[in-house]
């Protein structure tokens, strides 16, 4: 009997298994809005935004997303009324006490990227504890950006590698894009792979500028709030039908 030998076919190959981003960032975006259809106050929808901000943090623990940074109180947010920015700062610090333990249990090491000494005394109490607590925790990082602006962390940046410079520590010829990169909030993590808008606007509103040069995008029109575990899957799975070329060619 003639042996035909079998050749796996396109389908059959073995399936390379897609890859999960290793950084995600998202722009907390859209509570005052769902607030706003629903007749409650703006208030509202930030308490519920944190409930997205949990469900995020576990989705991410459950699928092996190793670093997770979200915004959450811009530069420009100051802008906002006091009693807006107050509430703000009280969920914060009440998401912190909350949470801290179980984040904690689950291997979560929670870091603040912008300037938080800015914050009121509370939040930045609370934040460092938090700070100091999760440490050694390796499972998932949790960047919350606060009092962050992508251009305010450039300045930094720019105004530490003048300093050493200035006193002789650094030559200006190896100035480079890993001397910056080691300068700016996010110092000696990979660039995020997808940044996700909820809320339906089309910017980036001064979100890791640096950082974001080949993140791929994905923007929806489910606002903050209602933002689940099922949106996150939708837009993985967006990213994993991306073709990252990072300015060279497919071959
Ligand atoms: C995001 O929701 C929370 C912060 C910016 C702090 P918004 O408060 O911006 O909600 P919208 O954009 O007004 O709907
Ligand atoms: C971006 O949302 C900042 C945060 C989500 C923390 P904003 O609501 O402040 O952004 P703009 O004003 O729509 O650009
Ligand atoms: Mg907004």
């Amino acid at each position: 009997m003639i042996q035909v030998p079998f050749v796996k076919g396109k389908s059959e190959r073995k399936k390379e298994k897609p890859e999960i981003p290793a950084h995600i960032a998202i722009i907390m975006d859209g509570n005052g809005r769902w607030a706003q259809r629903r007749k409650l106050p703006r208030a509202a929808g930030h308490r519920q935004g944190v409930e997205s901000l949990r469900a995020m943090v576990e989705a991410c623990l459950d699928l092996g997303v190793k670093i997770l940074t979200v915004y959450a109180f811009s530069t420009e947010n100051w802008k906002r009324p006091k009693e807006e920015v107050d509430i703000l700062m009280k969920l914060l610090v009440e998401y912190l006490e909350k949470e801290i333990a179980e984040l904690d249990r689950q291997g979560v090491r929670i870091t603040p990227i912008g300037d938080i000494n800015k914050l009121p005394a509370p939040a930045v109490r609370q934040l460092k504890k938090a700070v100091n607590q999760t440490k050694d925790n390796e499972r998932l990082i949790l960047n919350i950006a606060l009092n962050y602006g992508g251009r305010a962390e450039l300045v930094m940046a720019v105004k530490a590698i003048a300093e050493l410079v200035k006193s002789g520590e650094l030559a200006i010829d190896v100035i480079t894009e890993e001397v910056v990169a080691a300068h700016l909030a996010t110092a000696g993590l990979p660039d995020p792979d997808l940044l996700i808008r909820p809320s339906g606007e089309y910017r980036v509103s001064n979100f890791l500028l640096w950082q974001i040069a080949y993140t791929e995008f994905w923007i929806t029109d489910t606002l903050w709030p209602d933002f689940r575990k099922e949106h996150l899957l939708e837009a993985i799975r967006a990213y994993q039908s991306r073709d990252r070329r990072f300015g060279g060619l497919r071959l």
